[in-house]
């Protein structure tokens, strides 16, 4: 068999909700279970004809197509048969997502840390997050239903915290007609970056004030009413996406990922879930042997999840939050909508790899900068929330929960530069006091300005190319050759 060559397998995709166990096909989109409301993950009814290979041919056949010249399987479809087997190459849309790189953390990094880790790049995405993992999968299986019924005209709608919006917008624009982008996002939440990005793909932007958590309900209402594709994470086409992240992981380490403790930033906990359920299905496979520990991370400004889990196991009680102003802003969510999904998967991790396999770590806003300047000045290119996987690392470690032979993979979620206004607050000492962030003033880089506007006016271009390069020299007491 030629391994780089789209594969014939094909699975059959069904529902299963995670309220009342209903199930229903996945050849229609849905998002909420009609019965119950609750929510669902897809599942692969054939998936037990896959093990009738083992892992060692699974790992080899994903090897073989690092290789692969077949435009579907080059980014996260590599994985084709375990995220949804159901799609035809031409269905598939690769705009260069996925197998990202993992950069091992700067020496001096580790070495102020104390622990080994890396850094996976996923702001190397093409819209810059992790979000275009899952818009790829959404975006592929949406093309497949367009090629099936023939429609002419489909609103994709989503609410963002700006990441979203940014891949939803990008996949939508790249595919074209019949698909049409529309974007909810709270009005002066999202960075001006951020809010670029899909007005760049000529997606229609609409605002509204308030949180993330607001402009999620009015979507669920349209999506629950009227004919829109939601591309929420509620949309559970976007987790089969989101897994790639998993199996990436894996597959850089050698298939041996019994030494990793993963770190993941939560908002809506689409990523932790996606993060957890790939690392069980490639577990059920026998693709690895050994689960790796899952760590997610919430700011105290946001953190939901983290409060869950840190009352004992007998008086957890689901509680949302109202969450105060985050510079992890995109993960500033007060209700996560995959919150069910994290509960279940948690729970099949801690059955497999003991109470320690999943936990669920706090941090300051203080600690979320500092962990993400300092990463930064050390050659990384961590968003906020790439630095409140740090900050994540630090305190578990502080609290006793990882062991100096372990090794951390953060997961740097989105580029740094879509954040860039954060770190202006802090190298300008310019935060609202809400934000509860003092900068290391030591820190502060500024950029300087070395001759007038008058000044260059009144030299001619020879005199003004020297007058500048003495200043620099002055400045900088740069030694004669
Ligand atoms: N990091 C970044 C950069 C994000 O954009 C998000 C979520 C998260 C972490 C949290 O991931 O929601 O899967 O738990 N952003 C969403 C958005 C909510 O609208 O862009 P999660």
């Amino acid at each position: 068999m030629n391994m780089t060559e789209f594969p014939a397998y094909r699975g059959a995709m069904e529902y299963v909700c995670l309220g009342c166990g209903a199930r229903h096909a996945g050849d229609e989109l849905l998002y909420t279970c009609p019965q119950c409301g609750g929510v669902f993950l897809l599942e692969n009814t054939r998936f037990s004809a896959l093990k009738e290979h083992d892992g060692a041919y699974w790992r080899a056949i994903f090897d073989e197509r690092a290789a692969t010249r077949v435009t579907a399987l080059r980014g996260i479809f590599r994985y084709y048969e375990l995220l949804a087997p159901i799609l035809e190459p031409e269905d598939i849309v690769y705009l260069g997502e996925g197998i990202t790189p993992i950069i091992e953390a700067a020496p001096a990094l580790r070495d102020s840390v104390g622990i080994d880790f890396a850094y996976k790049n996923d702001g190397q995405n093409p819209s810059a997050s992790f979000k275009d993992r899952g818009m790829a999968c959404a975006f592929s299986y949406l093309k497949s239903l367009v090629r099936k019924h023939g429609w002419k005209d489909v609103l994709t709608v989503c609410a963002s915290t700006g990441d979203t919006s940014a891949a939803a917008a990008l996949y939508a624009s790249y595919v074209g007609a019949p698909l049409k982008s529309v974007v909810l996002l709270p009005h002066g939440k999202v960075t001006p970056q951020q809010l670029s990005q899909p007005l760049g793909s000529g997606a229609t932007v609409l605002e509204l004030p308030g949180v993330f958590d607001d402009c999620m309900k009015v979507v669920e209402y349209l999506a629950d009413k009227y004919r829109v594709a939601l591309l929420n994470s509620k949309n559970s086409w976007r987790i089969l996406g989101q897994e790639s992240y998993a199996y990436e992981v894996a597959q850089w380490y050698g298939w041996d990922v019994s030494n990793l403790c993963i770190f993941v930033p939560v908002g809506n906990a689409g990523n932790i879930t996606a993060v957890m359920s790939g690392f069980l299905k490639m577990y059920d496979l026998g693709i690895i042997t050994r689960l790796p520990r899952v760590f997610g991370v919430q700011s105290e400004h946001a953190d939901p999840v983290y409060r869950y889990y840190a009352a004992p196991k007998a008086s957890r009680h689901w509680q949302p939050v109202q969450v105060s102003p985050s510079v992890a802003q995109a993960a500033m969510i007060g209700n996560p909508v995959s919150f069910p999904r994290v509960a279940m998967l948690a729970e099949k991790f801690i059955a497999i790899g003991g109470e320690k396999a999943f936990q669920v770590v706090q941090v300051t806003e203080q600690q979320i900068m500092d962990a993400m300047i300092a990463a930064n000045r050390k050659g990384h290119i961590a968003c906020t929330q790439g630095g409140e996987c740090l900050a994540g690392l630090m305190n578990a470690k502080a609290l006793g929960l990882i062991a100096s032979h372990e090794h951390a993979v953060l997961d740097a979620t989105a580029h740094a530069l879509k954040f860039s206004g954060f770190q202006d607050m802090y190298f300008s000492n310019t935060f609202p006091p809400e934000y509860t962030v003092q900068p290391d003033t030591s820190l502060a880089n500024r950029p300087e300005l070395l001759l007038s506007a008058d000044k260059k006016q009144s030299l001619d271009a020879q005199a003004y190319t020297e007058c500048a390069a003495e200043a620099i020299v002055a400045k900088l007491g740069l030694a004669k050759k």
